[in-house]
């Protein structure tokens, strides 16, 4: 239960066994003809999805390099690990960087973008997560969508890595100018794919960018999929589970599908107030839940603890929230079962670390059920 890569639904395993196809024929142009229509369908955007054979950050980067020039001017919101790698990113392709920095654990505020666009209207391009997945915060993307779109020559660019198809993140309703996911998340899959989306009004500098690009040239790969194909060898055996995720997802209107991970979410935050812990983010993201590490806790060992005793795997921190966090995933194939299953193995390992817990594990047990049961 990781944020990413997550357990993959048997169907998608199943996908990923079948036997090898080419790419250059009738039966995977069909696959990838609906794959890219049912993309459409979960970033909720009538506007043509690119799947580019490379995890997230691959993502990231051809979102960057197809619509920005050097010397463009953008505005990273940095809160946490991820957004300072976009920034860096950005630097390195030679746009000049505004930081915002924002205090790990919140969420940037709206009008502290504003201000800053109001007085840097020269600005290219807003750079943000959905998601920060270093500390589990949700961004108010559909405010700053809102607010970015009054002003006529500025993109907004989100990482939807750990957002897209877990939390509400209606591209063109929320008027998102390039909106990045990949497929260890929500998706089901492996590592290996990321999707990149631009909105009409970012697809007007997609040719004229003179950012160095080859492989991620999104240009070469867009007339590929005008004819149906791709254009470089198809990454089949991923394309084609993704085929059978986007099937499981898209089975019931796609809000259905968000509910399920936030009622893991909510869940998780129910056992957590249940073991009287407490919430890192202060804006949280059904996508994954931080865990505040007791101060008495070694937050290394019990992560450690949990995958060794309890074979479940989490995250802890990074950098500053080191041993300071725990990460729980709820993308992914999780069952209630699994849900229960985390529950008792986050309570015993307490337990075998000596915090006193206000709840025997059997009252904790009957009381997680009920929970489950109540909200179906
Ligand atoms: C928000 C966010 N952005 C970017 C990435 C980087 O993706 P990848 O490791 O697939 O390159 C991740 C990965 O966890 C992420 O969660």
């Amino acid at each position: 239960m990781a944020p990413g890569p997550v357990p993959l639904h048997p169907d998608v395993e199943a996908a990923l066994s079948l036997p090898m196809i080419h790419h250059r024929t009738p039966l995977f142009d069909q696959i990838l003809k609906k794959v890219l229509n049912n993309l459409k369908k979960v970033f909720c955007t009538e506007e043509p999805v690119y799947i580019v054979s490379g995890t997230g950050s691959a993502g990231m980067e051809a979102c960057l390099v197809n619509i920005l020039s050097p010397g463009d001017e953008v505005l990273c919101i940095v809160s946490g690990k991820f957004g300072e790698r976009w920034a860096e990113m950005a630097a390195h392709f030679g746009y000049k960087v505004h930081l915002l920095t924002v205090p790990w654990g919140e969420a940037v505020e709206p009008i502290e973008v504003e201000k800053i666009l109001t007085q840097n209207p020269q600005l290219k391009a807003v750079l943000c997560q959905a998601c920060e997945t270093s500390t589990a915060v949700l961004h108010p993307i559909q405010e700053l969508g809102e607010l970015i779109s009054k002003c006529p020559h500025t993109l907004f660019l989100v990482d939807g890595i750990t957002a897209v198809g877990a939390a509400p993140l209606p591209m063109d309703e929320w008027k998102i100018d390039g909106l990045v996911a990949g497929s260890q998340k929500a998706f089901m899959l492996p590592t290996g794919l990321s999707f990149v989306s631009f909105s009409k009004k970012a697809q007007l500098s997609l040719t004229d960018s003179t950012s160095p690009r080859f492989y991620l040239d999104l240009r070469k790969e867009k007339a590929a999929n005008e004819k149906g194909e791709t254009f470089y060898s198809s990454s089949v055996t991923l394309i084609r589970a993704l085929d059978r995720a986007l099937d499981i997802m898209l089975e019931k209107p796609l809000e259905e599908w968000l509910k399920k991970i936030q009622r893991r979410a909510d869940f998780t935050s129910f056992c957590t107030f249940s073991l009287r812990l407490d919430l890192y983010s202060q804006s949280p993201t059904p996508s994954l839940t931080a865990i505040k590490v007791p101060e008495q806790v070694d937050g290394l060992k019990w992560r450690l603890r949990l995958e060794e005793k309890y074979n479940l795997t989490v995250m802890g921190g990074q950098d500053q929230l080191k041993g300071k966090i725990l990460r729980i995933g709820h993308m992914g194939h999780i069952t209630d079962f699994d849900l229960l299953a985390m529950a008792q193995a986050l309570y015993y390992s307490l337990e075998d670390v000596n915090i006193e817990l206000p709840i025997d594990a059997e009252q904790f047990w009957i009381h997680n059920n009920k929970w489950l049961e109540k909200h179906p």
